[in-house]
């Protein structure tokens, strides 16, 4: 039963479509779609809307739990290997481990788990492995597998645990949709996390953490030796039957996002989706979702009509496949294993402008946004790059601080010549690896200008460099309108990278979704819609908060287990 579909190959369950990239500057944008991006852009003079003030009282609870179901917990101490961060960038260099329940363990703790416990005075908070917008965690995620868990399960994030939503009646049926060494994640999203404070511009910032958090599973499942790849062709509604969304009235939604597969297998093979939801239809799902906040937050119609023209039906998608011929990447000093490196990735809150980036530390950075589609994350996004990094550089060793675009698609050149002013010089950086498509646009010193254009915030103005993702929205929405969405789990894949790469050169990054996006657009000097900026970032030398107390994230469980 189970579909032989390899996936060695990425560009195989997807088929070609997007093949004209010149020529398409029309963006043919669903209206609710072009509606809610403009009302959630923010300027200077007219932030989108929010909630006017935070209300403490009825902050959504960040870990989601299900009453009423037998929770499994998983080792906190998982006996497998720990290979050096390094080897994940490197081609089979990490032997693909079984997968056990302390592997499972392992890539849930290293992606989706806490990273440590920060205290200040007698408030306390938990921060993940995964970035999350405000710290706000709108995820959940379930397990759909049949080994070394049967059935389908919630991950409790707080206490690192499992909660069996749903048993197979009948094993033996169950397990033979199932390929040995495969298993199924499921991510969805609670909207009221983000909108009780960000309001209408939630809905970006959600997607955006989708991205970040699908790369996180595909580095920790690399760090297994595992593939991670996004299943394109699964609709919204196969995610809400596969892992049995609550729909009660009284609790808080929650939203298709992503579906990954993970396989320790050289040939991935992809299980029948629609017959593991028609087993499920034979029996109950369990236990009762936790309630996340006393007070019923405001409904933001806005992102209802969004969510809606952007549901996307179960349907093969077709995509070109990303140019991967890329040499191999190059590495500095790093010796973190793949577990400190991935736990130990922070957000910098402040950085120090006396700093300057050595330049190679810079080029190895940029290099990795190159899709080489064998190593982590690329399986997620094995189509032409559809967004680009549009830099401002202001400490960087041997690079005269400006503007320039790292175009992520060699191909894509005239396009872009096009498509920027024609007084953009288009100069190769001389001192870069051959290989690398970075364009310097402008010479300029540009940094109190990155801090204006991100809401007035610091850290993009005192870090080497900051960036804006230029989308092209005629491509990124020719499937359809879900591909605005997809936009941003690009956009958020790239800034997980950046953070990880940022860690491995001894610095730090943070994801900036505050951003003035039409003054960006204005200042780049961009005609129409057709390229729109989706997510900013900034990597810097932080300066350490040491008001600030960490704490070991499952202290509070030790005694337990
Ligand atoms: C989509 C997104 C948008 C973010 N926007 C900002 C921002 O505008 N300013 C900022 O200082 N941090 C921003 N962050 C960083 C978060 O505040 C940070 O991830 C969170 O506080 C958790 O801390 P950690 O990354 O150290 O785990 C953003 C993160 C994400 C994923």
């Amino acid at each position: 039963m189970v579909r032989s579909v390899p996936l060695a190959c990425v560009a195989v369950v997807v088929r070609f479509f997007f093949v004209a990239l010149a020529g398409r500057d029309k963006v043919i944008m669903e209206p609710s779609v072009r509606r809610y991006h403009q009302a959630s852009k923010h300027a200077p003079d007219r932030y989108a809307p929010g909630p006017g003030r935070l209300d403490w009282a009825s902050q959504p609870d960040p870990f989601r739990y299900y009453q009423g179901t037998l929770r499994e917990g998983l080792p906190l101490q998982p006996a497998v290997p720990d290979p050096p961060f390094a080897a994940l960038w490197q081609p089979e260099a990490v032997a693909a481990q079984p997968m056990t329940v302390d592997a499972l363990s392992c890539l849930l703790a290293n992606s989706l788990g806490l990273a440590v416990w920060k205290a200040y005075g007698n408030n306390r908070w938990a921060l993940r492995c995964h970035p999350s917008s405000g710290n706000l965690h709108p995820i959940e995620a379930y397990l759909i597998a049949a080994d070394p868990f049967v059935g389908v399960h919630h991950y409790f994030a707080r206490d690192h645990l499992l909660e069996r939503r749903w048993q197979p009646e009948r094993g033996e049926a169950w397990r033979r949709l199932w390929a040995p060494g495969h298993l199924l994640l499921a991510l969805t999203l609670v909207h009221e996390r983000e909108t009780w404070k960000y309001g209408l511009r939630s809905y970006r910032y959600c997607q955006l953490n989708l991205g970040h958090a699908a790369a996180a599973i595909a580095f920790a499942a690399a760090a297994l030796g595992w593939r991670c790849s996004l299943l394109w062709q699964a609709g919204d509604e196969t995610i809400r039957r596969l892992s049995g969304l609550p729909h009660a009235a009284d609790v808080e939604a929650e939203h298709p996002g992503l579906l990954l597969l993970l396989s320790n297998q050289a040939e991935s093979r992809l299980p029948d989706t629609a017959a593991l939801a028609a087993q499920m239809a034979v029996a109950p799902f369990l236990g009762k979702a936790s309630r996340l906040t006393p007070e019923t937050l405001p409904v933001w119609p806005g992102i209802e009509a969004v969510e809606k023209a952007c549901h996307k039906a179960e349907e093969e998608v077709v995509l070109t496949a990303a140019k991967s011929d890329w040499p191999p990447l190059t590495f500095g000093n790093t010796t973190l294993s793949a577990a400190a490196l991935l736990r130990g990735r922070r957000s910098g809150q402040s950085y120090d402008p006396g700093h300057v980036l050595p330049q190679a530390a810079f080029f190895r950075i940029l290099d990795r946004l190159l899709p080489r589609l064998s190593l982590p994350p690329w399986a997620l996004l094995p189509h032409t790059p559809l967004v680009h990094p549009l830099l401002l550089v202001h400490r960087v060793e041997g690079v005269v601080p400006g503007r320039y675009l790292l175009l992520r698609d060699p191909a894509q050149l005239a396009t872009w010549q096009g498509l920027l002013p024609a007084t953009a010089s288009w100069q190769k950086i001389f001192s870069a690896p051959d290989h690398l498509p970075l364009y310097l646009l402008q010479e300029e010193s540009c940094a109190e200008w990155a801090g204006v254009i991100s809401c007035q915030q610091e850290i993009a103005a005192d870090g080497f460099f900051s960036l804006g993702m230029l989308a092209d929205f005629a491509l990124g929405l020719q499937p359809g309108a879900w591909g605005y969405r997809a936009l941003h789990w690009e956009a958020g894949i790239l800034g997980q990278i950046l953070y990880l790469a940022a860690e491995e050169e001894g610095v730090r990054g943070t994801g900036i979704g505050c951003f003035f996006d039409d003054l960006f657009h204005r200042w780049l000097g961009l005609q129409g819609d057709r390229l729109q900026t989706i997510y900013h970032f900034t990597i810097g030398m932080p300066i350490a908060d040491q008001r600030i107390l960490s704490l070991s994230p499952y202290a509070h469980l030790t005694e337990r287990r």
